[in-house]
């Protein structure tokens, strides 16, 4: 190897490593505890550690098929599991209990570390260090620069009213996607089996205008091939994550055609997105009253375009595929249980009683029906299936001693499709989210978190839900939603999805 190829291994060997610092977690009673060598889990062979698992032909473990193996290993071991011999990562402990979850979150530092995308985090430091300096977002970033970013960004972002003076803009996208739908349909009322795709584009566009108050045009005959072409490279990018993460990290040693594809997408994505920010920076709103983007907010605060160029640059990084594979699970979801969608129909038909009615944020308060619906899938089948942070001190989970530096995985599928938590877990009940039903009572807070917990939440939460809710409520409205194709199967590809082609039929309602 090359003296320059061995400094850039080096590199991204010690990028990748957070820093740690020591904290004490929990110390409940020091007699009852166990050693961390007692924590159950599968057991690493010599060489190959865990890692064989995951190997083709041989291995039981498929990175697509995570939940699955997620649901085993909780049958086999517990509801406390060891990985321990990931080469080239630390030790994960998984947490299949709610209250141990809850203790982890409440005891959370000032900046908690989510164990996440080392890849990214050598993108952003290291392969683009010029381009990033130390203002590179909160996706990946840990420490001071996380912190300092997220506290200037959060309340723009998460203040409830924060998200609902983009109703407007969000609506007349979603106006969009329905004329979308009715042009897609053939003459047996059928989309094309790509209509996954379709998604994709109105949660680009919706992002688009919301962060940066510009329609990209995606659905247009003549719609500018770069739109595509972000679809597409924020694709690979979620499907080659989990690859680089769970196996062997030889990105770390050389360029692997993975990690090539992975960085050449973060290049698609940076490029095409700093093209439509730079835009955005270019023409400013000169209106008065006119509702500003998340980015012309954060320069009105700030005064620093790097700033919130980053911030639109994380939200389109992660704000498009989430939101639409979302919305694909609920649709598909509902209409797998045509009494639902028709109970979800007539709340609808009440507050909206034209197919153009016009949404509103109060009507949308209205509507706790469509909610119940959005957050009954997203407990059944959340898109992301788990979540985590790092323990930055020697801690006691569960009854173990837990060293520093180890990853703790929350299961959140597992856990919310487990009876114990939820009554009839395999059911696709809404009712149970709405407050009159009793059932509602019942649910441990930290056994559903679609959107994580704390400090380090989703950032695009309020944006996440309203986009979710202005498009299903303007589908819903206008369309029966069916599915007459043999049951879906879930996978993870790269948001945990259902698998196969999305050939809904969208019958027109009056
Ligand atoms: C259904 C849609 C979405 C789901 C299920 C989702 C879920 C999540 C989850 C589970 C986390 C980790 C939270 C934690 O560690 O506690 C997260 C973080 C994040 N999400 Fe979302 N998200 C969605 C949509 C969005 C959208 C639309 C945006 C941007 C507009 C966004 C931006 C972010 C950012 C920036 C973070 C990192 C926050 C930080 O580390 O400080 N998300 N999201």
């Amino acid at each position: 190897m090359s003296k320059k190829k061995l400094v850039q291994a080096f590199r991204r060997a010690i990028s990748s490593t957070p820093k740690q610092k020591v904290r004490v977690l929990s110390a409940s009673d020091k007699l009852d505890v166990l050693p961390y060598s007692e924590v159950p889990g599968p057991k690493p062979i010599p060489l190959l550690g865990n890692n064989w698992r995951f190997l083709p032909l041989v291995g039981d473990f498929q990175i697509e098929h995570i939940d699955k193996v997620s649901f085993r290993l909780y049958k086999k071991f517990g509801k406390i599991v060891k990985m321990e011999g990931l080469l080239g990562r630390p030790d994960m402990v998984f947490l299949f209990d709610p209250d141990d979850i809850e203790k982890v979150f409440r005891q959370e530092d000032s900046m908690p570390l989510r164990p996440s995308m080392p890849s990214l985090n050598y993108y952003k430091h290291v392969y683009r260090k010029e381009f990033f300096g130390n203002v590179g977002g909160v996706i990946a970033v840990h420490g001071e620069n996380w912190q300092k970013f997220r506290s200037k960004v959060n309340q723009i972002m998460m203040q409830p009213r924060a998200a609902k003076m983009y109703v407007k803009a969000i609506e007349s996208t979603s106006q969009e996607f329905i004329n979308r739908i009715k042009q897609l349909k053939d003459d047996q009322d059928e989309v094309p089996k790509d209509f996954l795709n379709e998604i994709h584009k109105w949660s680009l566009e919706a992002i688009a205008k919301v962060a940066l108050d510009q329609r990209l045009g995606c659905f247009d005959q003549t719609a500018d091939p770069n739109t595509q072409k972000l679809i597409d490279a924020v694709n690979t990018f979620f499907i080659n994550v989990p690859v680089l993460e769970l196996k062997i990290p030889f990105w770390k040693l050389f360029n692997t055609p993975t990690f090539v594809k992975y960085i050449n997408a973060l290049e698609t994505i940076r490029e095409i997105c700093m093209k439509y920010i730079n835009h955005a920076l270019k023409n400013p709103k000169k209106e008065e009253n006119a509702e500003l983007s998340v980015l012309q907010r954060v320069l009105k605060m700030d005064n620093d375009s790097k700033l919130a160029s980053i911030l639109a640059l994380d939200m389109f990084l992660v704000g498009i595929d989430t939101t639409s594979n979302a919305v694909a699970s609920i649709l598909y979801q509902l209409s797998q249980h045509e009494e639902k969608q028709e109970n979800l129909h007539r709340e609808i038909l009440r507050i909206l009683p034209e197919t153009n009615s016009q949404l509103t944020s109060e009507k949308l308060e209205q509507m706790n029906y469509l909610k119940a619906c959005i957050k009954e899938t997203m407990r059944l089948k959340p898109v992301v299936i788990g979540n985590g942070r790092c323990t930055t001190s020697d801690s006691i989970i569960a009854g173990y001693e837990i060293p520093k530096g180890v990853q703790i995985i929350f299961q959140h599928y597992v856990i919310s499709n487990l009876d114990e938590y939820f009554t009839d877990s395999a059911k696709f009940m809404p009712e149970r989210w709405l407050k009159t039903c009793p059932m509602s009572k019942e649910h441990h807070p930290f056994a559903s978190l679609p959107f994580g917990f704390g400090k380090r939440m989703c950032l695009g939460r309020r944006f996440a839900d309203l986009e979710i809710q202005t498009v299903l409520a303007k589908i819903i409205r206008n369309f029966k939603v069916e599915y007459h194709y043999k049951e879906l199967d879930y996978h993870i590809h790269p948001m945990y999805t259902p698998n196969g082609p999305l050939k809904f039929k969208f019958v027109e309602r009056k």
